[in-house]
């Protein structure tokens, strides 16, 4: 089966990869990635000095997906640039995935990267996990302002990594900034920001940051990732590419989320999980469901979910 996929003229084996924040801080997680079924080998998120992150417990798996506040621990974008050229061996997309604290941070990552030569840059407008530090994403403003000042300088194609959206309106708002500033691909949804889960037993929160608030991810999340993909994808068609992160747990996800209108799909609470390894079920799973329906390829299903008369 041809699982293959092109983003903004990158070539991708399979359109499956990990999410940014999955299992892809370290050399060795990034290199296991190379190693694995993953088409592609997408970087932390990347600030300009390294992190440690949120003080722990930070991630708790809870029935049906995960919450989160790792708060960007990475290696710091100095480490990823030197990384980057070796990842190359693998012969497939390396992704980096830059964040910042400051306006600067991206600026100055953006220029770090440039001499680095990942294939694809997704900037990272939605972490919610620093606190004191809004999800760059819900402001439109702020989005547009930010991007304007780093495009001119990328020399690599770059995309977003959005916040999920919950109204139309703040989907046409967001997609008119990025279509102005010609962003080559958007990811969404990253993890619903800012949710709370309780521990009954014990009346306290499940993780230690912000008061217990993180971001909600995996299956429990995917109708709102799959709504975000299919938005953007009546919008746009496939004039900007989409992957869609979100929920997805098995072949049929993926199935969905093309349907839907995603041209690749990234792997986050399930790969933490189960590791590497998914992706080769993945794969099989997908084949398995394309053959069923009669799909010659992945992409021969992409935006075709239909809408009731
Ligand atoms: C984190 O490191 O807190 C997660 C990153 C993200 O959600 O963008």
């Amino acid at each position: 089966m041809d699982l293959s996929s092109v983003i903004a003229g990158v070539e991708f084996p399979i359109g499956l990869m990990n999410a940014s924040g999955a299992l892809c801080v370290t050399q060795a997680e990034l290199e296991a990635l190379g190693e694995s079924e993953a088409g592609a080998i997408v970087t932390k998120s990347m600030t300009p000095l390294a992190r440690e992150g949120n003080p722990l417990p930070r991630y708790v798996a809870i029935e049906g997906g995960s919450i989160n506040s790792m708060g960007l621990p990475n290696l710091g974008y100095p480490a990823y640039v030197k990384l980057i050229p070796e990842l190359k061996r693998f012969k497939k997309p390396v992704i980096a995935s830059l964040a910042g604290l400051h306006p600067d941070d991206f600026i100055e990552g953006a220029k770090a990267l440039n001499a680095s030569g990942p294939d694809l840059v997704e900037v990272n407008l939605s972490c919610p996990n620093i606190a004191g530090k809004p999800q760059i994403g819900y402001d439109v403003d702020e989005t547009a302002q930010l991007l304007s000042a780093i495009r001119n300088i990328f020399s690599i194609p770059f995309g977003v990594k959005l916040p999920p959206y919950f109204d139309p309106i703040h989907h046409q708002q967001i997609a008119g900034v990025l279509q102005r500033i010609g962003v080559a691909f958007v990811t969404v949804i990253n993890s619903v920001g800012n949710t709370l889960v309780v521990d009954p037993e014990l009346e306290r929160v499940v993780i230690k940051p912000k008061g217990g608030f993180g971001g909600l991810g995996g299956r429990i999340i995917k109708p709102v990732a799959l709504a975000n993909v299919r938005a953007f994808w009546k919008i746009w068609g496939d004039r900007i590419p989409i992957i869609g992160t979100g929920g997805v747990e098995n072949g049929t996800d993926i199935f969905e989320h093309v349907l839907c209108g995603a041209s690749a799909v990234q792997i986050g609470t399930v790969l933490v999980e189960d590791g590497v390894g998914v992706f080769t079920r993945l794969a099989r799973e997908v084949t398995e469901c394309l053959e069923r329906k009669g799909y010659p390829s992945l992409m021969a299903c992409r935006g075709k979910l239909q809408e009731m008369e």
